[in-house]
């Protein structure tokens, strides 16, 4: 391998899956996984196949589908994990068993009670099982960051000499600081004597905002793999940024002379689709792709850019997939207007989806008149999540009434299974808790609210509000979005979207049996 490539390993679908809340359905992941296939990354962690029976279906679909990425799946360093990840990864052309066993003092003492030596020799055992099924291993010290060095130098061997092609040092409770964490990639490849046979990579969680830093360190001082996820997603603070990173080795390769195969024009797509299949926001000063981060604001700064972009900009826009500067569409524009902004856009449908985006745009321009690349992102959105979830019930009418009186909603929604359409009236403490009372009592499924956010997708008056919601059914979080220039209207279509992956997920369990059903294991990261 070139000695200054460096290996993206994208793990949005097992830890960003991980983020509490951001739970995809089977057909959400293989859609992220194909979006990340046309990224180029080099490789797709594409879940922990013994998690559950959906983790597993996932893995095994994308193994199945996804061509280009070699694709990975999480096992802990025992057999019935290597096994089943072998099982899920079965059709994959490229595939690789990622394992990991906890490293530090603490993990050791606390979590696994095994001695140094006992971790070794099962980490050992399991890397050469996991060795039986792909020649491309990767194991994990977890908790590396707060791991003795002696014992990590001498487990990091272990393993090389039992198989791993590639060791990933994670920092897995984002405690490290840059300086600490690139000293001691360093002293890995000073001191592990067959450091040269495995690839050193770096898996590192945001929890004092350093995920980006402490990765970037690592690389500079001879890691050559990162693993990062789309807008930072993963466990709790969430991890290293993939957009952040590649983006830092591209625009200071004159410092780094690194670089990565990304296709960073598919950068904003994948932010938006990922953004809004997890129904995770992205905050608007997110560097690379948030709202702001091509936008300049004051005076002094938009007369500098207007004058030479240069002046403020360190990244053209293009560069990530964004175009700037483009007039808005409008009620006269056609369908063939249409489909080239969305195709600029990088959004490409076929022509029953182009269709029915054309009538929702039509809709849309005569009520706003100009309908910016934002409003079209948001009604491809929706398309796409509808296409991802079997829709169950969809909304025929709302009425509400508020106001000094008692919020009331009148909705009228439609089955798609037997067609019938049904309607209630409810109250509520608000206008939007009314129609989500009234939609509760319709599908009698028990299930809680628990997140409900708006936003509003352009500047002025005339905005749609993108509305994104969260309800739980048992310990299952089902998230739900969509977008109207009529919130009220946008909350119902939210709430009928988690509705209606709620109601996938039930009617998967009817059709694989209570057998199947996914036990969710309690798993030891
Ligand atoms: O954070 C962590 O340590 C992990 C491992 C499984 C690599 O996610
Ligand atoms: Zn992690």
């Amino acid at each position: 391998m070139d000695p200054n490539k460096v290996l993206i390993f994208d793990t949005t679908l097992r830890d960003g899956e991980q983020s509490p809340g951001a739970s995809l359905n089977e057909a959400e992941k293989i859609k992220i996984a194909h979006e990340l296939a046309k990224l180029k990354v080099d490789v797709i962690e594409a879940g922990f196949p013994i998690s559950s029976s959906g983790d597993f279906n996932a893995v095994h679909r994308i193994a199945l589908e996804v061509e280009g990425p070699i694709i990975c799946g999480l096992a802990r360093a025992k057999e019935s994990d290597i096994e089943k990840a072998a099982q899920a990864l079965e059709p994959a052309k490229k595939k690789r068993i990622h394992t990991f066993i906890g490293a530090s003092n603490i993990h050791l003492e606390h979590k696994l009670k095994l001695t140094k030596t006992q971790c070794i020799e099962q980490a050992v055992r399991m890397v050469r099982l996991a060795k039986s099924f792909t020649e491309d291993v990767e194991f994990s010290p977890e908790d590396a960051g707060r791991a003795e060095h002696d014992f990590l130098f001498e487990l990091v061997e272990a393993v090389i000499e039992a198989g791993a092609t590639t060791v990933n040092i994670p920092d897995t409770v984002g405690y490290i600081t840059p300086v600490e964490f690139g000293n001691l990639i360093k002293a890995i490849k000073d001191k592990v004597p067959n450091i040269n046979q495995a690839i050193i990579s770096v898996h590192c969680h945001n929890d004092l905002g350093l995920a980006v830093a402490n990765s970037l360190a690592a690389l500079q001082n001879g890691a050559r793999q990162v693993e990062c996820t789309i807008n930072g997603l993963g466990e709790r603070a969430g991890n290293c940024a993939l957009e952040e990173i590649v983006m830092i080795l591209r625009t200071r390769k004159d410092c780094l002379g690194l670089y990565t195969d990304i296709k960073t024009t598919e950068i904003s797509r994948t932010s938006h689709l990922v953004s809004n299949l997890t129904g995770f926001p992205v905050q608007k000063n997110k560097a690379i792709v948030g709202a702001n981060a091509f936008a300049h604001e004051s005076g002094i700064h938009q007369d500098g850019v207007l004058k030479n972009k240069n002046t403020y900009e360190i990244i053209d826009p293009s560069e990530v997939g964004l175009r700037t500067n483009r007039l808005p569409l409008g009620p006269r524009s056609g369908k063939h207007a249409l489909k080239n902004r969305l195709e600029e856009l990088g959004f490409h449908l076929v022509d029953i989806q182009l269709d029915s985006a054309y009538l929702r745009f039509k809709e849309l321009a005569d009520k706003k008149k100009q309908v910016s690349d934002k409003d079209l992102i948001s009604i491809v959105d929706e398309k796409e999540r509808e296409s991802v979830t079997n829709t169950f019930y969809k909304l025929e009418r709302l009425q509400v009434a508020c106001g000094s009186g008692l919020p009331t909603a009148s909705v009228q929604i439609r089955s798609l299974k037997d067609e019938k359409v049904v309607q209630t009236s409810a109250l509520g403490t608000g206008p939007v808790d009314a129609v989500y009372q009234a939609i509760k009592e319709l599908v009698e499924i028990p299930n809680e609210l628990i997140e409900f956010s708006v936003h509003s997708v352009t500047e002025g008056i005339d905005a749609q509000g993108e509305v994104t919601i969260r309800i739980k059914y048992q310990n299952k979080i089902f998230s739900g979005y969509s977008a109207d220039t009529d919130i009220l209207n946008a909350s119902a279509k939210a709430y009928l979207n988690a509705v209606n992956k709620l109601c996938d997920f039930l009617s998967n369990f009817e059709e694989r049996g209570s057998e199947n059903k996914p036990k969710e294991i309690l798993i030891d990261l």
